[in-house]
């Protein structure tokens, strides 16, 4: 069983690719180097997608196509939508949408024109298994594997690991205007990022089971381009390594 993993920035998937690197081989396939090799004992192709739908989808296809991957999993950051969630909680994703698909009056608000359908839901098991890591790395590992300034600093010792949908659009989203329309549009949508929804469409149309986990680097309102890279650079890579990691070893 070969796993697909996905990132769109390389800080959330660098300390998993140096942990692969002994014995793995790179294939550049359209603009991307796919990371072929074993991590934990399990076949793994890690691929950094870059930023966006459409080139999360174009990943997701060739990991599908190129690559045989039996599973994928998506690993990264997202901004925090609902109220009551914090910087440093993970979701780890039951369905995907993309917020920003809109092709009414002929197909309803959200909804993949011809497809029928505006949600993804993600594999349950390993949505399930990727949820029990994230508790498990965050209780066990968390406090020893991040600097403990920022432990402090954004509170990160009662950080909470959250199973809901995750809305996803072509959008660094930055103003607390757009928080509250997209909560008015998706009142279910936990977190805002820009790729999940589009390797869940893939992943449905493939037949292949597929999970997304993010970890909260900002409350996409009017600080979140300020939250979002120091978060990335100092917290996102441990949060990314570590619960795969975990997730990885328990299969
Ligand atoms: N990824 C991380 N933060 C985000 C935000 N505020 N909007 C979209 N994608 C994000």
């Amino acid at each position: 069983m070969t796993l697909g993993i996905v990132a769109a920035l390389h800080e959330e998937i660098a300390d998993l690719l140096a942990e692969m690197a002994p014995g793995a081989r790179v294939e550049h396939v359209g603009m991307r180097d796919y990371h072929v090799g074993r991590l934990h004992g399990q076949g793994c192709v890690i691929v950094l997608a870059r930023v966006g739908k459409v080139a999360a989808a174009a990943t997701a296809t060739a990991l599908i196509h190129r690559f045989g991957v039996e599973q994928i999993v998506f690993t990264g950051v997202a901004g925090g939508l609902a109220h009551g969630l914090n910087v440093g909680d993970v979701v780890v994703a039951d369905s995907l949408v993309q917020h920003d698909m809109d092709a009414s009056p002929l197909f309803p608000r959200h909804e993949i024109p011809l497809l029928g359908r505006a949600a993804f839901s993600a594999d349950v098991a390993l949505r399930d298994a990727l949820a029990k890591a994230a508790r498990d790395w965050l209780a066990q590992h968390m406090a020893s594997e991040v600097r403990p300034e920022w432990l402090s600093a954004l509170h990160l010792g009662a950080a909470r690991v959250h199973v809901g949908q995750i809305a996803s659009g072509d959008r660094f989203v930055s103003s607390a205007q757009e928080v509250a329309r997209l909560r008015e549009a998706l009142p279910n949508a936990l977190a805002v990022e820009m790729e999940g929804a589009a390797v869940a469409q893939v992943c449905h149309e493939y037949g292949v089971p597929f999970a997304v986990m993010r970890t909260l680097s900002d409350a996409a309102d009017d600080t979140a381009h300020v939250d979002f890279p120091r978060f990335l650079r100092d917290v996102a890579s441990h949060y990314s390594h570590g619960i795969l990691r975990q997730f990885l070893s328990a299969r």
